[in-house]
This record gives structure tokens, C-alpha cells and sequence, in this order.
């Protein structure tokens, strides 16, 4: 039978990805103390691209120098590190892959050693460690601005040889904070019906279309769900999908969840159903429906680990390309094994990843337990990115407390050069 995973995806923008694969965004923390591309983050993506992955994508970068996802972002907003930003497309290209550059903004998510009064589309405060501030009601200015953002960074990434864009409308960042009706209180052009909502992500989707062309590849990453009571639901991502579809996108990629319910990374949620709890990849249950809605390849991302599944999910036309993100960490050339089928199954450390057994109470349902093991987790996955970028395997073996702590040191440390050099907002 045809190895289906290997086989080539056409986009509607005429573009090709060259197998089923794609590497999901993960957050490097490897920028300079001025937010610019370093030769670390370089030599980590010449690693990816030798991987096997038909298309790449960055962890995200931040559209605007003054709100962080966390500190060691890289953030593009004009053109000063645009030799570096060449040399990172070039170099994560060279497998002969796609590399899209994720942009995103994070609103309430940015931590208040970044910046301590963040935006959001209301004054709904992220309660999570006590490490995030009351954020400011964004104005229609400060939407504009940050349309025009998101413009300008996804010109300046085609500029630098990056083969396309992914805007981050998922868990919890801006653009899906103005989604959820949990904290978009407008009562503005931005807020209330779901057509409102989903304004500010489809006037950036269409700027960006205007501004890099019809033929350069441009995705989005959407939630199927919150997993909150209230939250953006699974009924208003059909309808979402659609419409940008009908904005000209060429892939979907499909997560799920927030900082609060960190469902992208299956750790149980009181709201997550059971049958999804239960499957592998646990967003694939929405494929049909959603490729229904939107007409556009698709991308699911979320705990895909057996290549026979992976397989059947291409096969059936459910899904048109498999996002891992975790297995990549510590098996930089997974999708090349999987493809030639010397693996079947890609490393599964996460589930000895949880700390809820004894450390943090055995029984609690908290979303915010589970949000301190979702962080927990990524220390993990965080300390292995950064061996990687040294030019070092992976090292399975390191417990998550201590991945944790040397996560929270790094942090810091980040933070501070920042400081030092006059970027603290
Ligand atoms: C260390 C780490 C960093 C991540 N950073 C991002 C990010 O920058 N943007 C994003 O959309 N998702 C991010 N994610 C989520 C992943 O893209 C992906 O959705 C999630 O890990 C589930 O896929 P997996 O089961 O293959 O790991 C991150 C995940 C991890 C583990």
C-alpha cells in the first residue's frame, strides 16, 4: 500500500507540503536579550529541517516588543535583525521543508515580569500563579495597532525567506481572548455575537492575505474548544473555520484550551468529554465536522504517537496533515523514521509527566493543579529545546521537578537581561 504519510499536500495557494508532517509551534526561549534570533535558535531549526518534517512551524513570535508570551520570544517588528531572520529561514529550510513563522500576540497571557499591565479585549484578569497583572480594556486604536502588527511581521517574515505564516488565534492569546465570550465583555463592533468575536481574527487574517499575496502559504491555529464552561465552543469553531476558510486560508491547524484548561496538552479537564480523554489523538474527534465547515487541508495536533493511527487519519481523509510537537523534542528526526517505517511509535515520556500523584494532592480537580502541571510539564520539554539548540541529545531521564526549576531559573535569567537592556515594558 501507497505510504500515504509520505506523500505531497497541495495548498490552495498553489504551494506544496512534501509529506504529512508538520512540527506544531513550540516556544523556544532562545532569543537575545533585544528579542532578536540567535545562532542557538538556528542551529535547533537545521536540526528540525534535517527531521524529516514536511513543514516546520516557529515557536511563536510576538508581534509587538512590549507584550511577551514569556521572555526569550523572539519578536519581529521591523527590520533589524533581518541577516539573522535570513539565516534562520535558510537554515530550517535546508531539508527541503516548509518553515511558516507563527505570529501571535499574547493579551492577558503575558506575565507580569514581561510587562504588568498586559491588554485584553476586557478587564478579565488571568489568575494563575499570581503571575499575571489586571489587564487594560483595549481601545479601537489598540485594535488597529495590532492589526497592523500582524501585517507587518508577516511581511517582514516573507521577506526573510520564511515559506509562510501561522496566526495564533488558539489557546488563550489574544486573538482567542476576543473569541471567548468568557473574557470578551464588549459591547463594541469587537464583542457579543460570535460574528463580533471572531472580527479581530479575521481582519488580521485578510490584512495579512492582502499583504503577503494570494500564492504565499497562510494558516491559522484555532481551538476546537476552550474546555470552559462559557468558553469558545466546539459549535462556534465550525462556524469560525468557515469563515476563514472563505478568507483565504490555506490550512487549519486544530488544538485545543488555554492557561487555564491546558487541554492542547491533555491533561485532564473537568469539561474535556470522556470519549476525547480517551483517543490518542484526542482532537480528532472534530476532524470531519470541521473539514466539512471549512473546505481547507487540516492540520490536527495533539498527542498523535502510532504511526498505524496517523496513517488511518490521512488515509480517511479525516486529517490532511499530522502536527506533533512533544515527540520533536526529544526525537528531532521522528517524522523521517516514521515515514520510512523504522519507528512505529514516537517517545511517550508526558504521561510520567504529571505531578498530580502526591506533590501537588492526589485528588484535585483544580484547573489551576493542573495548570501548575501543564507548566511543569513544559519545563521539561523547555530544557530539552535548549539542548538541542547546544548540539546535545535529548535527556529523557530528567524528573520534572527539576526540569521545572531550572525552567523557573532560566526564566528569571531571561527576564533580567531583558531588563538590563532596557526592555521591560
Ligand atoms: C514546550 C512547548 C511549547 C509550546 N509552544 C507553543 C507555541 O509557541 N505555539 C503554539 O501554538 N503551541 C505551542 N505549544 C503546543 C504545541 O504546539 C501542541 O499543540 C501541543 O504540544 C500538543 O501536541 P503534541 O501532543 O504533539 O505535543 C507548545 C507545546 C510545548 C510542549
Amino acid at each position: 500500500m501507497k505510504n500515504s504519510l509520505a506523500s505531497p499536500l497541495n495548498l490552495p495557494c498553489g504551494v506544496f507540503i512534501p509529506n504529512r508532517f508538520g512540527k506544531s509551534a513550540m516556544t523556544e526561549g532562545l532569543a537575545d536579550a533585544n528579542d532578536n534570533p540567535t545562532e542557538a535558535l538556528i542551529k535547533l531549526y537545521r536540526t528540525w529541517s534535517d527531521g524529516g518534517a514536511g513543514l516546520l512551524m516557529t515557536g511563536n513570535v510576538m508581534v509587538d516588543r512590549r507584550y511577551l508570551e514569556r521572555a526569550g520570544n523572539v519578536v519581529l517588528e521591523d527590520d533589524q535583525a533581518m541577516p539573522l531572520l535570513q539565516r534562520w529561514a535558510r537554515e530550517g529550510t535546508r531539508g527541503g521543508n516548509q518553515l511558516w513563522m507563527q505570529l501571535s500576540h499574547p493579551g492577558r497571557q503575558c506575565p507580569r515580569m514581561v510587562n504588568s499591565q498586559p491588554l485584553a479585549p476586557s478587564e478579565v484578569q488571568l489568575k494563575l500563579l499570581g503571575n499575571f497583572s489586571k489587564p487594560r480594556v483595549m481601545t479601537e486604536a489598540d485594535i488597529e495597532d495590532v492589526i497592523q502588527r500582524f501585517t507587518l511581521s508577516a511581511s517582514l517574515a516573507k521577506q526573510a525567506g520564511f515559506t509562510g505564516i501561522q496566526i495564533h488565534c488558539a489557546h488563550g492569546y489574544l486573538i482567542s481572548q476576543f473569541l471567548s465570550p468568557l473574557i470578551n465583555h464588549r459591547d463594541d463592533q469587537w464583542g457579543g455575537s460570535l460574528e463580533n468575536r471572531a472580527r479581530l481574527a479575521r481582519c488580521i487574517i485578510r490584512s495579512v492575505r492582502e499583504a503577503v499575496g494570494p500564492e504565499f502559504p497562510l494558516s491559522a491555529k484555532l481551538n476546537s474548544a476552550d474546555f470552559q464552561k462559557g468558553g469558545f465552543s466546539f459549535d462556534d469553531c465550525i462556524t469560525v473555520a468557515r469563515w476563514l476558510g472563505e478568507d483565504g486560508l490555506d490550512l487549519l491547524e486544530i488544538s485545543g484550551g488555554t492557561y487555564e484548561q491546558a487541554s492542547m496538552l491533555d491533561l485532564d479537564t473537568a469539561e474535556v468529554r470522556e470519549s476525547t480523554r480517551q483517543r490518542e489523538a484526542y482532537f480528532l474527534e472534530y476532524a470531519n465536522k470541521i473539514h466539512e465547515s471549512a473546505q481547507i487541508p487540516l492540520m490536527i495536533t495533539g498527542g498523535f504517537r502510532n504511526r498505524d493511527l496517523m496513517e488511518n487519519a490521512v488515509n480517511s481523509g479525516e486529517v490532511d496533515l499530522i502536527g506533533l510537537a512533544r515527540p520533536l523534542c526529544t526525537q528531532p528526526d521522528a517524522p523521517k523514521q516514521l515515514i520510512s517505517q523504522s519507528i512505529d511509535t514516537v517517545d511517550l515520556f508526558e504521561n510520567g509527566l504529571v505531578l498530580g500523584s502526591g506533590f501537588w494532592g492526589n485528588n484535585s480537580s483544580s484547573s489551576m493543579v493542573k495548570s501548575i502541571n501543564a507548566f511543569g510539564q513544559l519545563g521539561f520539554y523547555y530544557w530539552q529545546i535548549i539542548r538541542l539548540s547546544n548540539g546535545l541529545p535529548a535527556e529523557p531521564k530528567l524528573g520534572v521537578l527539576k526540569a521545572f526549576t531550572r525552567h523557573m531559573l532560566n526564566d528569571f535569567r531571561l527576564n533580567q537581561r531583558r531588563k538590563k537592556a532596557g526592555n521591560k515594558a
